[in-house]
């Protein structure tokens, strides 16, 4: 087993999962309300994203106002607008049910220039007080794909087939971009906290790869134990084999 002083695992049922993960990041937005935090897209998230959704009609008026919340990754040569892009889906599933939302910094990929829209990119990611992610079955986080490094910035990337391949189960092959931008491991590992979100079992075998084998490039995840800060939030399934 690896040694990771910095690591806490929350294991949860998959019924208080995103109720879980909810309320926690409502606490973080409680004790700083300018809380700057990157946000990732994908199916494992969206379940806390519905419920803070309902939670901010509940609760505490405007609690998201003075935050920020910035955009993990993107696929490059997208359309504005499309239902695969990643600021729309991120706006669909949780911007759009905050009153009102955090200030939303999203990747810039629209220019004929996707190396400088990254390099403004890093600079948004720079000083992050939360990173949120997910957990890719090949062991990326955003689109740091295997091969990734601990000290690569926010860049342009190949994507992996894996990262190919999900986006067209989702979306359909004409909308199967092979380039993204996403925030790097440097960035994340800078930020004052990181969560990592995993649910079921399909994950459970890169989730054990990740914390409990040592370091290295074929899963870039497995750099986030480097942290100081790093809570795993998984539930009982993605758990299973730790
Ligand atoms: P998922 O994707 O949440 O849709 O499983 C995670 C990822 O690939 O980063």
């Amino acid at each position: 087993m690896t040694a990771a002083p910095g690591l806490r695992l929350e294991v949860l049922p998959e019924g208080q999962w995103a109720e879980t993960v909810a309320q926690a990041l409502l606490e973080r937005l409680v004790a700083n309300p300018r809380l700057r935090l990157c946000l990732p897209t994908g199916d494992t998230p969206t379940p806390v994203y519905a419920r803070l959704a309902v939670l901010d009609r509940a609760g505490r008026p405007g609690a998201w106002a003075q935050a920020t919340a910035v955009l993990l990754d993107e696929w490059v040569g997208l359309p504005a607008g499309d239902p695969a892009r990643c600021d729309r889906r991120i706006t669909q599933d949780l911007l759009d049910g905050l009153a009102p939302p955090p200030r939303f910094i999203p990747i810039e990929v629209d220019g004929d220039d996707p190396e400088a829209a990254a390099a403004r990119h890093d600079v948004a990611a720079t000083g992050l007080d939360l990173g949120v992610l997910g957990l890719g079955m090949n062991g990326h986080i955003g689109f740091n794909e295997p091969g990734s490094r601990p000290d690569d910035p926010t860049r342009l990337v190949r994507l992996a087939v894996s990262s190919r391949d999900a986006a067209t189960a989702r979306y359909g092959a004409a909308r199967t971009p092979t380039a993204g931008i996403t925030i790097g491991v440097a960035r994340l590992l800078e930020a004052h906290e990181v969560w990592l979100l995993v649910t079921g079992e399909r994950k459970a075998s890169i989730l054990r790869r990740a914390l409990r084998e040592p370091e290295g490039p074929d899963c870039p995840a497995s750099y986030l134990l480097r942290h100081r800060r790093l809570t795993v939030f998984a539930d009982e399934a993605a758990a299973a084999t730790l």
